[in-house]
């Protein structure tokens, strides 16, 4: 073991080496510098095989962190990585995504890349949430983001009060989250706002297991392009539910999510449940939602509990005049359970496609959901779309004979 002194020395060693010979054997162990200790934090990662950073240490960041092209590299965090909240250096800092405007703190990839450990990386976003609440248009930073990356996993790490989103996979192959646990709560009356849990872009097998999230907006969205992807034995409390979509946002763009699988979740306090949402109307973009099942579904005081929705953003209007592109095909729903908030007064369950027969082969099984006491019988409702299943009943016309 190196201590961050014998670190130095280490480092102080030419380095002409390539990306494939570059991780060292060494196992190296960070101590905190009292300044920034991002770019020693980079480095490390670049030059040891195995990067420690010990119980009682917080390493403090107040500089961007690119940590793409690893390769067979550890991460073992048992402490703590504390981001600044200097909004001046991350907006005109941070790496930025054109994709939906993002920018973030923290880039991870390479190839066979895991971080572990147990311990938290502390995203300091109280002051984002605060100055958000007057200035919706501000940026706030990504609190990590998987980049690039093939065989890489994030096992037994807490993440809290990230700015924004807590987890972007950006172009990654083979990636595991197990264990992860997030906390993105606000401790004043500013909520802590677009604080997803995941999002999946541009991604293929991609598995979130044996999780708890606390956050203020989607617990798990598959963004354009996510492909067989596990979102599976979650908790989400206070966010927007499991999402598909929205897709066909944009004009000229094609957008694929396909075979996902999301069972046994408990979702809490939230806007939805399991949701698929697609835009429709002029303008828009294209795309296909393909083999998805939500299965085990556990819910309680959920607005809007089990959602397709393919006339995403669209009046009625412009939804007959303009059915949305992104067809939607061989869904599953099955064992969902639990109470709505009575937000949506008695419906707990809303299957919207847009006409023209845009929606195929959709199977609701064993539903036991229903709305708060006060507000009577559950309703079912859907639209331009054929169900079957032992719940296509509750659906009345919608139901296949
Ligand atoms: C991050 O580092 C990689 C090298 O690993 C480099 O190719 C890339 O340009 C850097 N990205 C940014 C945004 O600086
Ligand atoms: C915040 O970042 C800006 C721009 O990078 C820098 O000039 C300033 O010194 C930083 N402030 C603090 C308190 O570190
Ligand atoms: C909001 O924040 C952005 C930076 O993300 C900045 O460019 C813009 O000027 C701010 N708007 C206001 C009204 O302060
Ligand atoms: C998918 O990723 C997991 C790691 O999460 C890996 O073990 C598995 O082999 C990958 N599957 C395929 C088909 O590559
Ligand atoms: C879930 O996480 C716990 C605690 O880290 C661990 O003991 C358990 O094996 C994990 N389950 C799975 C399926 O990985
Ligand atoms: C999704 O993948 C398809 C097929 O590879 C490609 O044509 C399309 O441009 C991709 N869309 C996005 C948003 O990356
Ligand atoms: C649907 O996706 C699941 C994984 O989510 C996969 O096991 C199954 O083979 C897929 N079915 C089809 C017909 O592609
Ligand atoms: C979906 O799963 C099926 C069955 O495993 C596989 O044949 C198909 O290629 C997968 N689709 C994508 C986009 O990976
Ligand atoms: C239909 O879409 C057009 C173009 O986006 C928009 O200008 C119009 O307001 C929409 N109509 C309705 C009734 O929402
Ligand atoms: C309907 O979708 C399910 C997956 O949800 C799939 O197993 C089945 O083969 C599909 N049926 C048809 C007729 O495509
Ligand atoms: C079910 O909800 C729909 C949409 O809000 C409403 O139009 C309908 O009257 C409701 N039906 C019952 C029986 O409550
Ligand atoms: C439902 O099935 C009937 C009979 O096959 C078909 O005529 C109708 O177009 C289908 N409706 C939708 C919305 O797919």
């Amino acid at each position: 073991m190196h201590s961050l002194a014998s670190f130095a020395a280490l480092l102080a060693a030419p380095l002409a080496v390539s990306a494939s010979q570059r991780a060292s054997t060494a196992a190296c162990t960070l101590t905190a510098s009292g300044g920034d200790d991002g770019p020693t934090f980079v480095q490390a990662a670049q030059e040891c095989s195995t990067v420690t950073i010990p119980t009682a240490t917080t390493l403090s960041i107040s500089s961007r962190m690119n940590m793409t092209g690893l390769a067979n590299t550890d991460i073992e965090l048992l402490g703590t990585v504390e981001f600044s909240n200097n909004m001046t250096y991350w907006i005109n800092n941070g790496f930025y995504f054109d994709f939906q405007t993002q920018i973030a703190f923290w880039l991870l990839g390479g190839t066979n890349v895991r971080l572990y450990g147990g311990g938290t990386i502390n995203g300091n976003g109280q002051a984002w949430y605060d100055a958000f609440a007057s200035n919706d248009t501000l940026l706030r930073p990504i609190l990590l983001t998987v980049y690039q990356a093939t065989d890489l996993s994030v096992e037994n790490i807490n993440m809290l009060n990230g700015p924004e989103w807590i987890n972007f996979v950006n172009e990654g192959e083979n990636i595991l989250y197990n264990g992860i646990n997030i906390s993105a709560v606000s401790t004043s009356s500013n909520p802590a706002k677009n604080t997803d849990g995941w999002d999946i872009y541009r991604s293929n097998n991609v598995t979130i297991i044996n999780s708890t999230i606390n956050n203020g907006d989607d617990c798990v969205s598959l963004k354009p392009n996510a492909t067989n992807i596990v979102a599976s034995y979650l908790s989400c409390n206070g966010s927007h539910g499991i999402s598909v979509g929205s897709l066909g946002q944009y004009e000229g763009e094609y957008d694929i999510v396909e075979n996902f699988t999301s069972t046994n979740v408990y979702i809490a306090n939230a806007e939805n449940g399991a949701r698929i949402k697609a835009f429709a109307g002029p303008g828009v973009g294209s795309g296909i939602v393909k083999n998805v099942t939500y299965s085990f579904f556990t819910e309680s005081n959920v607005d809007s509990p089990v959602v397709i929705d393919q006339c995403y953003f669209t009046s009625e209007a412009n939804c007959t005049a303009y059915p949305s592109n992104v067809y939607i095909q061989d869904i599953t729903f099955t064992n969902m359970s639990g109470t709505s908030s009575g937000n949506e007064k008695n419906v707990v369950a809303s299957l919207a496609c847009s006409p023209d027969g845009r929606c195929e082969n959709i199977t609701v099984n064993n539903f036991n959901l229903a709305p708060p006491t006060s507000y009577g019988n559950a309703n079912f409702t859907c639209q331009n779309v054929n169900l079957t299943g032992n719940a296509a009943s509750l659906f009345g016309d919608c139901a296949t004979t």
